[in-house]
C-alpha cells in the first residue's frame, strides 16, 4: 500500500492500462509491453465544488488541462521508448523536459482531484491532526503557512503538504511549473493545491489568495489522512 500512493506507482492504481496483448514472442523469447497513461475520471461531478470551484473550471481543468498532460506524455513516452531501443541518448536527455513537465502534471492532478470532496472542508481527525498539532502548532497555523507558500509561488506551481519520510514529519514545500514533489523534494504529498491561473482565474482572476482561501472548504481531509497511512509503511 506504501507505494502505491507514490507518484509511478499510484498511477498504476488509477489510471495505467497495461497493453501486453503481444506480450511473449515464442522465438525471441521477449516480453514486448506498451503501457499508456489514461484520464482518471473524477470521483464527483463537476458542479460538485460550487460554489468554491465553478463547474467550468473544472470541467477546462480536467478534459482539456489534464488530458493535455496524459497525452503528451504519452507521446513522450513512446519517443523515449524509441529513442531507447535505438541506443539515442541525446534525444534520451532531450525528452527530460517533457517528461518531468507532463509526467508531474499528470502526477500532481491525480493527486489533486482526490484530495478535493464536496463533502470536503472541516478538520482532519485522529493521526493525521495530532501530526498537524505537532509539526505545526495547530491546524490553523498550518493552514496560514501552507496558504502563505501557495500565494506566493511566482507564476504557475504548487503549493504542497508534504511527508517527510526520513524524519517521519510533515513539511509545507512549493513546487515550480509541474514539478512532481516526490520527483523533485523526496516529500510523499499528502495535500496539493494547484496555482496555476487555469485553475481559478475564470472565477476568482487575479485574485490568487481568495481561490487558495476558498479550497479549504472542500479538502477532503479523509484522503489526505489516507495518504499519510501509505506514506508512513
Ligand atoms: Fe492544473
Amino acid at each position: 500500500m506504501c507505494r502505491c500512493m507514490t507518484d509511478w506507482s499510484m498511477l498504476c492504481r488509477v489510471g495505467y492500462v497495461r497493453r501486453c496483448a503481444a506480450t511473449l514472442n515464442p522465438i525471441l523469447g521477449a516480453v514486448a509491453c506498451r503501457q499508456k497513461h489514461t484520464l482518471p475520471d473524477l470521483p464527483y461531478d463537476y458542479g460538485a465544488l460550487q460554489p468554491h470551484i465553478c463547474a467550468e473550471i473544472m470541467q477546462l481543468h480536467h478534459s482539456k488541462h489534464h488530458a493535455a498532460y496524459v497525452n503528451n506524455l504519452n507521446v513522450t513516452e513512446e519517443k523515449y521508448q524509441e529513442a531507447l531501443a535505438k541506443g539515442d541518448v541525446t534525444t534520451q536527455v532531450s525528452l527530460q523536459p517533457a517528461l518531468k513537465f507532463n509526467g508531474g502534471g499528470h502526477i500532481n492532478h491525480t493527486i489533486f482531484w482526490t484530495n478535493l470532496s464536496p463533502n470536503g472542508g472541516g478538520e482532519p481527525q485522529g493521526e493525521l491532526l495530532e501530526a498537524i498539532k505537532r509539526d505545526f502548532g495547530s491546524l490553523q497555523k498550518m493552514k496560514e503557512k501552507m496558504s502563505a507558500a501557495t500565494v506566493a509561488v511566482q507564476g504557475s506551481g504548487w503549493g504542497w503538504l508534504g511527508f517527510d519520510k526520513d524524519s517521519g514529519r510533515l513539511r509545507i514545500a512549493a513546487c515550480a511549473n509541474q514539478d512532481p514533489l516526490q520527483g523533485t523534494t523526496g516529500l510523499v504529498p499528502l495535500l496539493g493545491i494547484d496555482v496555476w491561473e487555469h485553475a481559478y482565474y475564470l472565477q476568482y482572476k487575479n485574485v490568487r489568495p481568495d481561490y487558495v482561501k476558498a479550497i479549504w472548504n472542500v479538502v477532503n481531509w479523509e484522503n489526505v489522512s489516507e495518504r499519510l497511512q501509505a506514506a508512513k509503511k
